[in-house]
């Protein structure tokens, strides 16, 4: 029998449209950020709610940008989970704050908002939490003790674009909110990201953060009153944004239908622990299908979970190792033992391969395998 296709874990999935399109703005003559970028941030802004959105290079430049608009520097504290991607790590360092971490849900992997609360201090300025696929952070309790306590949210909702809370789409509500269109996300303008911010000063703030710190004077001269970066979102990729956003509701759904599969699929074996059950209407997306693998009652390591998973032609990711952990992370003071949820899932978790062109029979192939191998190595 032929083997079968590799199957990443992620993939882009880019029409003949979409490609049309972009080779019309490299013929077009202007290729950095100009009309196309204008048209995805007003779509990307009737998406949230009206509210003001400015692109940029990354969803990690997002957050920097967020961070500065929120004034935030040397001296201050962030509370973010240490469970999550480098870049809010990363990007707290950068600008000179000091990273607190604190542990999430076990299942969700949201942050934990008691321990959030615990963690407020006079230096705390702001609260960064990373939605994750399938559930969010309880928006309505994170901005109430937000509130309360005078803090900035940023939310990291790069896994999350397309979810919903109460209604309406995550970015149409609360204070800063970052995506990214990475090619492993919703949606993608191959590298890029955005910011949703409040209102049009700090949108033109924005303006000026991720090009130079420019500003225009009535001469038609520049001006710069702080360093900014250079992060503007050419027009080749606004323009896969505006095709991609068309069709997010379309990903969406396909990504839902591949979850309920794999629901399905795993109510028998293999007994990893899943994230919560969808329920129908419940308006969350799906970006990532990452479950816990059983591994103190397997013979094999996480490792050779994915070299044999890889052996079989299927990709698999890790989301993600503990923050605090990392050797930036432990510059802080932090040690195992310290976020025991956050450190189980980052030594057991696995990102199975969950894309827009994906079929049944895929996840069908992933989970036979997944329960071939845990078969094998029962202990
Ligand atoms: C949770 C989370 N936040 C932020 C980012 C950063 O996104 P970008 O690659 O657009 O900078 C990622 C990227 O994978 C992520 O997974």
């Amino acid at each position: 029998m032929a083997a079968l296709p590799y199957l990443p874990f992620a993939r882009p999935t880019l029409d003949e449209e979409t490609i049309a399109g972009v080779a019309d703005v490299l013929r077009s003559g202007w290729i950095t950020s100009g009309p196309w970028v204008r048209e995805f941030e007003d779509g990307l802004s009737r998406f949230c709610g009206g509210r003001p959105v400015k692109v940029v290079t990354s969803a990690t430049a997002a957050v920097e940008i967020a961070l500065q608009l929120a004034g935030i520097g040397p001296g201050h504290e962030v509370i973010t989970s240490a469970q999550s991607f480098f870049t809010v790590l990363n990007m707290i360092v950068k600008v000179g704050a000091t990273p607190v971490f604190v542990d999430c849900d076990l299942l969700t992997r949201n942050i934990d908002l008691a321990q959030v609360e615990a963690a407020i201090t006079p230096r705390t300025r702001a609260i960064v939490p990373t939605h994750w696929p399938g559930s969010l952070a309880d928006m309505d309790a994170l901005y109430a003790l937000a509130r309360e306590r005078g803090l900035r949210v940023i939310e990291d909702a790069a896994l999350v674009m397309g979810s919903q809370w109460k209604g309406r789409n995550v970015g149409a509500v609360g204070d800063l909110v970052s995506f990214s269109f990475h090619p492993n996300k919703n949606m993608t303008t191959i590298e890029g990201g955005a910011l949703v911010v409040n209102n049009a000063e700090e949108a033109s703030r924005v303006d000026a953060l991720r090009f130079h710190g420019i500003t225009y004077l009535p001469d038609r001269t520049r001006d710069v009153a702080f360093p900014g970066g250079k992060f503007n979102l050419p027009d080749v990729n606004a323009r896969i944004g505006v095709a991609q956003l068309a069709q997010l509701p379309e990903f969406l759904a396909r990504r839902r239908l591949l979850v309920d599969r794999y629901f399905e699929r795993f109510a028998a074996e293999p007994a990893c622990v899943l994230p919560p059950r969808p329920r129908q209407g419940d308006g969350q997306s799906w970006n990532m299908f990452s479950v816990l693998l059983p591994l103190d009652r397997l013979t094999a390591t996480r490792r050779q979970f994915r070299d044999a998973l890889e052996a079989r032609g299927i990709g698999t990711g890790v989301s993600y190792e503990a923050l605090h952990l990392c050797t930036l992370g432990r510059r802080y003071g932090y040690r195992e033992g310290d976020f025991p949820v956050t450190e189980r899932i980052a030594r057991e978790t696995l990102t199975l391969p969950l894309h827009a062109g994906m079929k049944a029979a895929d996840v069908d192939r992933v989970c036979a395998a997944l329960a071939e191998i845990v078969g094998r190595s029962r202990a």
